[in-house]
């Protein structure tokens, strides 16, 4: 029988702890002997890391439709790369940002025209969605203060920009229930890592 690969997404505002979740799964499910690939957007490695670098790094000004098509590029190198073959030979495949970031922050954040975006996503990836995608919801005042004063060009957006990419959030678990799980990012580690496993385990056990 073939083995079935699964490309699971991890997604919300800065300073969530989507990426400590992320690395407790990838842990949880290395120990029941399943092959994980964790990986991430932007900038997975090679080309990506260099269209990362000039995302959150550039200091001159950045036109909002040409950082789309930044985090649009590297998405459609990291599924032909990373993510389609590793999903077709079967892997578990767990990914730091996703799709649902470029309508979360340059749809509704920046307020580029979502319907465009969606579009523009589905080039990127040839079509390709992910399988489930995990929305750690936090409120913008405690997300923050997790992200402290150091700040990359993007978590430099302001609380605005931030109230807005929660909404957008909100508003894509709402419309598309079977994919996206919405949890409370104010609950501690072990209680979300426990949701979080509840879930795979219903998920890939179907
Ligand atoms: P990163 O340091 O990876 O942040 P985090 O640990 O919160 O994921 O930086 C990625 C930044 O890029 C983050 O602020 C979200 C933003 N982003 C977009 O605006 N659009 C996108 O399509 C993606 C993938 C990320």
């Amino acid at each position: 029988m073939v083995k079935r690969g699964y490309f699971i997404t991890f997604e919300g505002a800065d300073g969530c702890g989507k990426t400590t979740q992320l690395e407790l799964l990838a842990d949880y499910l290395k120990e029941k002997n399943k092959e994980v690939i964790v990986t991430r957007e932007p900038g997975a490695k090679g080309l990506g890391e260099k269209i990362r670098e000039i995302l959150l790094n550039y200091d001159g000004e950045v036109s909002d439709r040409c950082e789309s098509f930044l985090f649009l590029a590297d998405r459609a190198q990291h599924i032909d790369m990373i993510v389609n073959p590793a999903v077709e030979a079967g892997k578990i495949v767990l990914c730091d940002r996703h799709i649902d970031s470029s309508v979360a922050y340059q749809g509704y954040g920046r307020g580029l025209d979502i319907e465009q975006i969606d579009r523009l996503n589905m080039l990127a990836t040839n079509g390709r969605r992910p399988d489930l995608t995990l929305v750690f919801d936090i409120d913008v005042e405690t997300s923050m203060k997790r992200v402290g004063k150091e700040k990359d060009r993007m978590e430099s957006a302001g609380v605005e920009f931030f109230n807005r990419v929660r909404e957008g959030y909100l508003e894509l678990a709402k419309q598309e229930p079977e994919r996206i799980c919405v949890l409370d990012a104010t609950k501690s580690i072990e209680e979300i890592h426990s949701e979080v496993v509840k879930i795979i385990e219903e998920y890939c056990n179907k």
